[in-house]
């Protein structure tokens, strides 16, 4: 008999500049779980792309790309990491080019392939919170903890712009939620929580309610 518990997921999906990251790796924190952020491996294969001149709108040479690609993926600090044939992109995943770049490199099917792989298997050896877009409706459609955080619109943008980023998040949003592969939504079973006037911690606090706490 197999005796092994399986891992918990707790899935955490939501639209740009939502609130998602600060409240999974908060929570994660909380729980001791690992906190995995899965726009970043996206981020890092969108820079890996304009680093290598690759054209982001021909798909063929963007799939080509990804599949010779070396992705790695692994854990420092309980956080994810990536590196992409051997570089650390850490510093250049939230610049223009990427996020201009980034909904178009993820609707391609081969490097959604690719990421959800690396996705699931941090969920093979740990209890793992894991934030994007299609965690709780494509990646773990099984994990039985699934939020979706949103906010209006305009508290979207502020909190953007109190980032000082150049990132035109109404258009990745379209992008993200029209695309045919894994778009962007409210999974099924997914509880929804509007973020526009809570705390990070109230956002977990009502997260917590939901997911068994480990001693
Ligand atoms: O931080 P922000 O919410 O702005 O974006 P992110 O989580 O870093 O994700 C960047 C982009 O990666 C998104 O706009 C999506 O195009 C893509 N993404 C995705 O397709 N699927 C995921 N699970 C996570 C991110």
């Amino acid at each position: 008999m197999n005796t092994v518990a399986p891992h918990i997921v707790v899935a955490i999906d939501g639209p740009a500049a939502s609130g998602k990251s600060s409240v999974a790796r908060e929570l994660a924190r909380r729980l001791g779980f690992v906190y995995v952020n899965s726009g970043a491996i996206y981020r890092a294969v969108t820079w890996h792309m304009l680093r290598k001149g690759v054209e982001i709108t021909q798909s063929d040479a963007v799939a080509t790309e990804v599949a010779s690609a070396e992705l790695v993926c692994d854990l420092v600090n309980r956080e994810s990491r990536v590196r992409i044939d051997g570089l650390d992109p850490s510093a250049h995943l939230r610049e223009p080019a990427v996020n201009a770049c980034v909904s178009s490199v993820s609707s391609i099917p081969l490097v959604r392939e690719k990421v959800g792989a690396k996705l699931r298997w941090y969920a093979n050896d740990c209890d793992v919170v894991v934030e994007g877009r299609d965690i709780g409706s494509v990646v773990f459609p099984a994990a039985t903890r699934k939020f979706y955080v949103d906010a209006s619109p305009d508290v979207r943008l502020k909190r953007r712009a109190a980032e000082r980023q150049h990132d035109q998040i109404a258009a990745r949003d379209q992008a993200d939620a029209s695309r045919q592969t894994a778009p962007l939504v409210i999974a099924r079973d997914a509880r929804v929580i509007d973020t526009s006037n809570l705390t990070i911690d109230e956002v977990v606090g009502l997260i917590l309610k939901h997911v068994p706490h480990r001693v």
